[in-house]
């Protein structure tokens, strides 16, 4: 038997290293998912993103929205809603971007500075802490917290592993 994984603790040794790690998620995320990025300035969040994106298929530049809070992408497999909450006070404020929207759409939610809105996150979330190691490596944990998102760790894992 089995027991799915609900944590993967992943050593980033550079950063295409953290964007392939994105673009293996992005081949098997499903709509309606909602991925949840901390972690400091520069840890690896938007890079992640980028790899993310080119798992979906997306042939678009992805840059960090800071200033605009929400991205959307629609050349891929799926339609990717790419938020940065660096800006947002809480949960309440974030409801003044349609964060709501972006959740409950058909697309995939990918989210940086999460921890800002947390009460606004639905609980079935994959939730990735990226931290410094050093000037090119990164530790990244994908912590599972639900049901769905546990299946997409389990698949994340057994792809790395074949
Ligand atoms: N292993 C690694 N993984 C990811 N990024 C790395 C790694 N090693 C070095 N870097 C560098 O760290 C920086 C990460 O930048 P990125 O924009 O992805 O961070 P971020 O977490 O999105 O920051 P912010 O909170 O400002 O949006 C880049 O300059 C990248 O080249
Ligand atoms: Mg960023």
């Amino acid at each position: 038997m089995t027991i799915p994984a609900s944590v993967l603790e992943i050593a980033s040794p550079s950063v295409e290293q953290t964007q392939e790690l994105g673009a293996r998620l992005g081949k098997i995320v499903q709509a309606g998912d909602v991925i949840a990025l901390q972690g400091d300035l520069g840890a690896g969040k938007t890079n992640f993103v980028q790899g993310l994106a080119r798992g979906l298929g997306i042939t678009e530049d992805v840059n960090s929205p800071t200033f605009i809070l929400a991205n959307e992408y629609y050349s891929g497999r799926l339609p990717l809603f790419h938020i940065d909450a660096y800006r947002v006070r809480d949960a309440a404020e974030a409801e003044g971007f349609g964060l709501d929207d972006y959740l409950n759409g058909n697309g995939v939610t990918v989210i940086e500075w999460a921890e800002r809105v947390r009460d606004a996150l639905p609980r079935d979330v994959l939730w990735i802490q990226f931290e410094y190691v050093s000037e090119n490596a990164r530790g990244i944990q994908l912590d599972a917290l639900g049901k769905e998102s546990r299946a997409r760790l389990d698949e994340l894992e057994n792809a790395a592993r074949a």
